[in-house]
């Protein structure tokens, strides 16, 4: 078993990842989905943030009790699918500031090609949370990570929410140091790059493109 990946098999993510494949499923059903799911994998993600301890006030007393050890949050997402999952990270991290990435797989080659690089300034200090639902080849994912890591960043994690082990496979090998949490490990990819069985093309299926 790969020690950098982490699979979620909770109950209530795996309820709400075969609704997510379902072919019925409408895009506003969609997106509300992905963004449920990502709050989910991310409350487990977060496990090993440090907390230090505070003093706090009740109306009964003072107590020691613990907070998060003021660690910074930035969420990236790969556009455009990526998107669909930034509010479920910003639903429990609200102050996590937000950068974007553009990239586009080549329907011929399956390459990915860069069009928009816009990250938070010392993302260096910052723990970052790549998103994107579908880590197919893995090509964008490596890339992205490639380019936060050519600004600074550091301290990495990629969050999607479907992985083919292609995918895993090149991510992993590519960023030995990323962690990778994906909520189900499918079968393999078709000849055109696609997960089997999927959930078909997740950015088309967010923003109801095709
Ligand atoms: C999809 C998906 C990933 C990429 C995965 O994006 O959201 O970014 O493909 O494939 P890979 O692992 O083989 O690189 P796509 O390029 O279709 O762009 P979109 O999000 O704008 O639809
Ligand atoms: N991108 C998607 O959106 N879906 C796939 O199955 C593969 C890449």
């Amino acid at each position: 078993m790969n020690k950098q990946l982490t699979i979620f098999d909770h109950p209530l993510i795996q309820h709400k990842i075969s609704i997510l494949r379902s072919v019925e499923t409408s895009s506003n059903q969609f997106r509300a989905l992905v963004e449920e799911i990502t709050m989910l994998m991310c409350y487990e993600a977060m496990r090993d943030l440090p907390l230090e301890e505070v003093e706090v006030e009740t109306p009964l007393t003072k107590t020691k009790t613990k907070m998060l050890a003021g660690v910074k949050l930035a969420v990236v997402p790969i556009l455009r699918a990526g998107l669909g999952m930034v509010n479920g990270v910003l639903n429990l991290v609200p102050s996590a500031r937000v950068g974007h990435i553009g990239l586009y797989r080549d329907e011929e080659t399956l390459e990915p090609h860069e069009y928009y690089c816009k990250l938070p300034k010392n993302i260096g200090s910052r723990l970052v949370i790549v998103t994107d639902p579908m880590l197919a080849t893995g090509g964008s994912a490596v890339d992205a990570i490639k380019l936060i890591k050519q600004h600074g960043g550091k301290k990495i994690k990629f969050m999607c929410l479907i992985a083919a082990p292609e995918g895993v496979k090149a991510l992993t090998e590519a960023h030995p140091d990323v962690e990778v949490y994906c909520a189900h490990l499918d079968e393999c990819l078709n000849e055109r790059g696609y997960i089997v069985p999927g959930l078909g093309d997740a950015g088309d299926r967010i923003f109801g493109t095709k």
